[in-house]
Formats: C-alpha cells, sequence, structure tokens
C-alpha cells in the first residue's frame, strides 16, 4: 500500500510553553516527524516561546535534545534532523508583561497559516489572547491550541470559554483531547458507518452492553500534586472516555464535517442518565513489590482522590434505551489496554442443544496496544462429535493486515496539529462540548465530596477493586481481562 502523505500549506507556528514537557516529549518530536515524511513545507516555520531566557541556537539545542530522546532511532536522520531545526526560532516572552511581544510581532509573516499553541497554564490563557491582539500579532483567521486540562469544574471551563471567546471565534479554538487523535478511534468512525455490517445491530435490539476500557501501567509519577486535584474521573473520563463513549453511541452525522460529527456527540452528553453512586466504584492503588502506593505517590496520608474509576452509564435515548454502557479507566493497572468492546445479545432462538457451547458475539476495538479489531464469531468446532460449538476471533490487527502503513501511523499529536494547519476541527472538543461533559460530571464529584466517599484501595498492577467486577457481575455480565 502506498503510504499518502498530503503537505499542509505553509504556516508559522507558536508554541507557547515550548520549553515545557509537552513541547518536549509531544509537539516538537511530533513536528519533526511530520516534517521528515515530508507534510510540512519546507518554508513552514515553528516559533518557540518560553519565559526562558535563550537565544535561538539554545532553543534548538532543547528541541535536537528532545527529538534524539524521544523519536525512534529509525525514524531520524541527520540531515532532516539539521534541516528542521533551521525552520526554529526563539522568542523569550512574557506571557503576564510586556517583553518579547513586538519581538514576536516582527518575526510572523503575513499571509501564511498563523497557529498559536498555548501549551502553559490555562490561568495564562486569557494573558496570552489579550496580547496577542493588543500587539496585533493574531489575525482573524488565526488559530489557536489549547489542551486539557480544559477547565476543572463547568464553572471554571465557562470561564475559560468565556475568556477565549472575548479574543477568537469559536471557529479559531481548536480544544485538544489526544485521544481523538488516535488512529483506531477514528477508524471507530470507519467501521462504523462506512460498512453496512455494523450500523443495522448497533442499538438496544442486538447490544447487550458496552464496555470501555482505559487501563494504564504507570502510576501518577512525578504528577502527583496535579493529578491529586483530578483523579481519574477529570483526568481520564470527563474527556478522554466521555470522547470514546460519545463516537461509539452517536446517530451517524450526516457529514464527515465538524459540526456535523460534533453536534451528534454532543447529543450523546446530553443524553447521559446521572450516574447513581451504586454504580460508581472509585479505587487507589496500593504498594505493589517495587512501586508506591498512590498516597505515597502524592505525599498525603490522607487524600481521597481515585487514580481508578469503573462505572455503569445510561445513555437515555431510542437507540440505547436499557443497554448499560461500562467505563471503567486506571493507573497501575495489570497491563496497558485500551479497547472498546461491544457485546452483542444471544441469537433470539437457538436451534442447537444448550450443551452446544454457544456464546455472543462480540467486537473489540482495541487503542492500545496492536491497534486493531476483533469480532469473535461462533462456528462449528471442526471434526467429528456432533455440533459442537466454538468461538473463533475474526482478527485485524492493523499492524499484520496492512503492513508497514499501518505501523507507521502518525502519533495522536502529529495529525492533531496537522489537522489543525489544515482548518479541521473534527477532532477537536466544541466548547458545549466540554461544558456538557462537565454538565454531568460535577454531580458525581460532588456527590462523593458531599458523602465523604473514600476510594477502595486495589492491588498494584491488578484489574483494579473487586468491587468494579461486582458492578459487572451483579448484572450477570464480566469485564473482559485487563491485559
Ligand atoms: C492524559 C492523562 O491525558 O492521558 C494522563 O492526563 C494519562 O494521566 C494519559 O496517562 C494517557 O494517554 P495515552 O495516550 O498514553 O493513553
Amino acid at each position: 500500500m502506498v503510504s499518502r502523505v498530503i503537505p499542509v500549506d505553509d504556516f508559522d507556528l507558536v508554541i507557547f510553553g515550548a520549553t515545557g514537557d509537552l513541547a518536549r516529549r509531544k509537539i516538537l518530536p511530533g513536528l519533526y516527524r511530520r516534517f521528515r515524511d515530508g507534510q510540512m513545507p519546507p518554508e513552514a516555520r515553528i516559533i518557540g516561546a518560553a519565559r526562558t531566557s535563550q537565544d535561538a541556537d539554545a532553543f534548538r539545542a532543547f528541541v535536537r535534545g528532545a527529538i534524539e530522546e524521544f523519536t525512534p532511532p529509525d525514524k531520524q536522520d541527520g540531515d532532516s534532523l539539521t534541516a528542521f531545526l533551521a525552520r526554529l526560532s526563539y522568542v523569550a516572552i512574557d506571557a503576564r508583561g510586556t517583553e518579547g511581544w513586538s519581538d514576536l510581532a516582527a518575526t510572523m509573516r503575513p499571509k501564511v497559516i498563523q497557529a498559536f499553541y498555548f501549551s502553559v497554564a490555562p490561568a495564562l490563557f486569557g494573558d496570552l489572547a489579550e496580547r496577542l491582539h493588543g500587539h496585533n500579532i493574531a489575525r482573524s483567521d488565526a488559530r489557536i491550541v489549547v489542551e486539557k486540562p480544559f477547565g476543572h469544574d463547568l464553572a471554571t471551563a465557562k470561564a475559560l470559554n468565556a475568556t477565549l471567546a472575548a479574543h477568537f471565534d469559536e471557529s479559531q479554538i481548536y480544544r485538544i483531547d489526544h485521544y481523538l487523535g488516535k488512529e483506531t478511534v477514528q477508524n471507530l468512525m470507519a467501521i462504523r458507518f462506512a460498512n453496512i455490517l455494523f450500523e443495522p445491530l448497533w442499538n438496544a435490539q442486538y447490544v447487550d452492553h458496552v464496555q470501555i476500557t482505559v487501563a494504564e501501567q504507570v502510576g501518577v509519577g512525578g504528577r502527583g500534586a496535579y493529578y491529586d486535584k483530578s483523579g481519574a474521573m477529570r483526568d481520564m473520563v470527563q474527556n478522554h472516555l466521555m470522547q470514546l463513549l460519545c463516537l461509539t453511541a452517536m446517530e451517524p452525522p450526516s457529514h464527515f464535517d465538524p459540526d456535523a460529527v460534533r453536534d451528534e456527540k454532543l447529543k450523546v452528553i446530553r443524553a447521559l442518565d446521572p450516574v447513581r453512586p451504586e454504580d460508581i466504584v472509585r479505587g487507589q492503588y496500593k504498594a505493589g513489590e517495587k512501586t508506591a502506593a498512590y498516597l505515597t505517590d502524592v505525599e498525603d496520608a490522607k487524600s481521597r482522590t481515585e487514580s481508578f474509576v469503573a462505572m455503569k452509564v445510561h445513555i437515555a435515548n431510542w437507540r440505547w434505551n436499557g443497554t448499560p454502557f461500562y467505563l471503567r479507566t486506571g493507573k497501575r493497572m495489570r497491563a496497558r489496554m485500551s479497547e472498546i468492546v461491544i457485546h452483542f445479545k444471544e441469537p433470539p432462538h437457538s436451534i442447537f442443544d444448550e450443551d452446544a457451547g454457544t456464546k455472543p458475539n462480540v467486537l473489540s476495538i482495541r487503542l492500545q496496544p496492536d491497534e486493531g479489531i476483533d469480532l469473535s464469531v461462533t462456528i462449528k468446532e471442526p471434526g467429528p462429535g456432533g455440533m459442537r460449538l466454538v468461538d473463533v476471533p475474526l482478527d485485524m490487527t492493523f499492524a499484520e493486515a496492512l503492513g508497514a502503513d499501518a505501523a507507521d501511523v502518525p502519533d495522536a499529536y502529529e495529525r492533531l496539529i496537522m489537522d489543525v494547519i489544515r482548518g479541521n476541527q473534527t477532532l477537536f472538543m466544541r466548547g458545549d462540548e466540554v461544558e456538557a461533559a462537565w454538565r454531568w460530571t460535577d454531580p458525581i464529584i460532588e456527590g462523593w465530596q458531599g458523602r465523604n466517599d473514600r476510594p477502595v484501595p486495589y492491588e498494584a498492577f491488578s484489574s483494579g477493586p473487586e468491587d468494579a467486577l461486582m458492578l459487572l457481575h451483579r448484572d450477570g455480565r464480566r469485564w473482559r481481562e485487563v491485559g
């Protein structure tokens, strides 16, 4: 298969917070890979902006280090790295003061696409936006990119939206949820809407339940201070799992265009029933053999923040009435595994003996690792012995089915940044979507606070607390194994 890299138009991309962790790990190495693949036009420019007072050469040395550390060796080479670094410049800037702004204004070129990546604390969004306008830097067609956390609750998300809206039109704002940039997440839309096979069955009549799992092996590591104020609910469910839920449950949009898709996702969020306290399990990981407990990681022995959450969610609409969606995410779980699994119902009437052993079909969409799709189907076990049924997987691991092209998919950030330059907002969250997600999340968190709810401890590198298993057992179902 031929890999099709379509170059984007010429651009100036300013990264505020260019010396920060996200820029170092994701944004800059991602841009390099797009450059090396020939997707970035040779004249495009990346302007680092941060408080650190340094010159362009020092910034280039920093970027070289970041690329060497975060790009696989077979995806880097000296020539393209030198050419990429030549596209970089640097402006020392004070987001809350005056220093550096006229330098930045002088650096920007007219006519080419303008994008400003706010890779800084949300408290600075307003200052940056004001100065970009005050110094006449941002044109009316400039794009700005902002990261999660987009607010801490509904009130703060609304305030952030209002701050941005004071300076930019919604069509200029790109709110990143990097899960939307993952290859398989987009594939979910292709599977649902480019095949006739699944859509007729994609409803409460044929789907028994859906499981969405995002399990990680890592702990909260050095991010304890941030994480302890968020917890799994704010850090993962309100955004990443919510987006997976929306794409799984939404109605077919009329077109694959940004607002058509986002309108449908918004309808799903608005149709979510409040979650009953008994339908949620929260957990905190214990110490492992060589790993610290959550409470040690966040240095607060009394913390009541969850590092794991599992819940049963209902979508109150015609399509999904009566079909539960079980969501679960946690740190320090047995394996790193993200998947969406559709458990279909049994055929309405079985013509086979009960002991023939029939099992319902299961469609699993794996986001990571080994991106792919797997459909279990029941067939006759080969050989003599009468009609004995057995489940076999129709497995399509993309790397096996599509070869190098699949193994070579761009990382979520690479894809999303290129979408910003292309001006395509489909894989970005709209302001009303983010607010609707908080509107649903807030009462859950307030409920925990009101009841002084404590997360239950769970073994490190396990599938989470026992109670989470019970959440499904109680309904006569079971989670897929993590791992
Ligand atoms: C981030 C969360 O948004 O997503 C992290 O803040 C989490 O806590 C990460 O580890 C998971 O992303 P991925 O792409 O590694 O699954």
